[in-house]
C-alpha cells in the first residue's frame, strides 16, 4: 500500500464515520501503518480488497474507527494553557467555588491520562496551598480501553513528560526502571470508558477539557452535536478549554472568551445567552429587510458534511442522549 493509496482511502471512508480528513492529515501515517497491519490479519491484497470487504461486513466499520484512534499526548501539553489554568482561571473557580464542596473538571478524551494528571499536578503543588477548603474533583474519559489502563497505571517514558517544569516533575513521580510513575497522593482521578459520540460525563462541571479530539478529528456537524452536549455539562461561569489550534463549532451558543486567556471559553448565563441571542436576531432581521437577502438553508449545509450514509450508527439524528 502506498501513502497515496492510503490517502485517498482515508479521504473516502473517514466521511462515514463522522470523520474528516483536515484532522489525519499530520497524523495519517499511523492510521496507515494499523491499516497495513489489518490487510494482513484478513489476509486482503490491499485497500481496494478492503473497501468491498467494508461493503460486505458492516461491523468491519466498527475495527475501522478504532484503527482511527490517535493517541498523543503529553504532560503540561501547551504550556500557555496550563499557566493560564493556573494563574487565572483556577483560582476564579476556586474562589466561586468557595461555598460549594468541590471542585468539578472532566477532562475527555484524556489518552494515557497526561492530561487529568496534570491537571491534579497543578492544584496540588501549585494552588492547593492558597485554597485549602476547595477539594477538586477529576474524571477523565476516553473509548479506547487500553488506553485507560495505562492510566490506571501511571507510568510514562520520560518523553511524555519533557514539557512538564521539572519542579514539578521531581515531586510528582518516582522513577521505576526506565519510566516515571505518578505519586499516589496524585492519582486523585477516576477514569471512565465512554465514546463522546454518545455518552457525556455524569455531573455537571466547573471546569472541562476538550482538547484535540472533538475539534481537529470530528466532521463539523458532529463536531457541534458533541460540543453542544459537553457545553452543556458546563456550569455557568465555568470555563471549557479547547486545543490551541482548534476552534468553536460556528453558531455554538453560549461561550465567551476567557479574558487574558488562550482556547479557554467562559459560559454564560442562560439569560445572558438569550439576551445575546435575542440581539443578535433583531440585528440579522434588520440587516436582513435592509438587503432583502435570505440566509442559507443552515440544515442543509450541515447535511452536505455526511456525503455518504453514516454505517456506524453515529450520524447525528442517531445519536444516543444520556
Ligand atoms: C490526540 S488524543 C488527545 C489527548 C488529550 N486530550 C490531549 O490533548 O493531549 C485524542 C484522544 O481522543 C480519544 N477519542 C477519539 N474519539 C473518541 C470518542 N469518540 N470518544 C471518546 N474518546 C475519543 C482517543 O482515544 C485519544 O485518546
Amino acid at each position: 500500500m502506498t501513502d497515496r493509496e492510503c490517502v485517498a482511502f482515508l479521504q473516502a471512508v473517514l466521511p462515514r464515520l463522522g470523520l474528516r480528513w483536515l484532522g489525519f492529515r499530520k497524523v495519517h501515517k499511523l492510521v496507515c501503518k494499523r491499516l497495513g497491519r489489518r490487510l494482513k490479519e484478513l489476509g486482503l491484497p490491499g485497500l481496494s480488497a478492503y473497501r468491498e470487504f467494508l461493503e460486505r461486513e458492516s461491523s468491519e466499520w466498527a475495527n475501522l474507527d478504532r484503527l482511527c484512534l490517535i493517541p498523543i499526548s503529553r504532560f503540561y501539553r501547551d504550556r500557555g494553557v496550563f499557566g493560564n489554568l493556573e494563574e487565572i482561571v483556577l483560582p476564579a473557580l476556586a474562589g466561586a467555588g468557595r461555598t460549594r464542596r468541590g471542585l468539578l473538571c472532566w477532562s475527555a478524551c484524556c489518552a494515557s491520562g497526561e492530561e487529568p494528571y496534570t491537571l491534579a499536578v497543578v492544584w496540588r503543588l501549585r494552588l492547593q496551598e492558597r485554597f485549602p477548603e476547595v477539594e477538586p474533583r477529576i474524571v477523565a474519559t476516553d473509548i479506547d480501553a487500553r488506553l485507560l489502563e495505562r492510566a490506571r497505571a501511571g507510568c510514562y517514558s520520560i518523553s511524555s513528560l519533557k514539557e512538564l517544569p521539572p519542579g514539578l516533575r521531581a515531586m510528582a513521580f518516582t522513577r521505576q526502571g526506565n519510566r516515571l510513575c505518578i505519586r499516589p497522593k496524585f492519582r486523585v482521578v477516576e477514569f471512565l470508558e465512554q465514546d463522546i459520540r454518545k455518552e457525556v460525563a455524569p455531573g455537571l462541571f466547573d471546569l472541562i477539557l476538550c482538547r484535540n479530539a472533538v475539534l481537529t478529528y470530528f466532521a463539523p456537524s458532529l463536531q457541534r452535536e458533541a460540543m453542544e452536549r459537553v457545553v452543556s455539562r458546563l456550569r455557568p461561569g465555568g470555563a471549557l478549554v479547547i486545543g490551541v489550534h482548534e476552534s468553536l463549532p460556528e453558531g455554538l451558543a453560549g461561550l465567551e472568551p476567557w479574558p487574558g486567556t488562550r482556547a479557554i471559553f467562559r459560559k454564560r448565563s442562560e439569560e445572558a445567552t438569550s439576551r445575546r441571542q435575542d440581539k443578535q436576531m433583531n440585528r440579522g432581521d434588520a440587516e436582513r429587510s435592509r438587503t432583502k437577502i435570505k440566509p442559507p438553508g443552515r440544515q442543509a449545509r450541515q447535511e452536505s458534511d455526511f456525503p455518504f450514509a453514516c454505517p456506524l450508527g453515529v450520524h447525528r439524528r442517531q445519536l444516543l442522549l444520556p
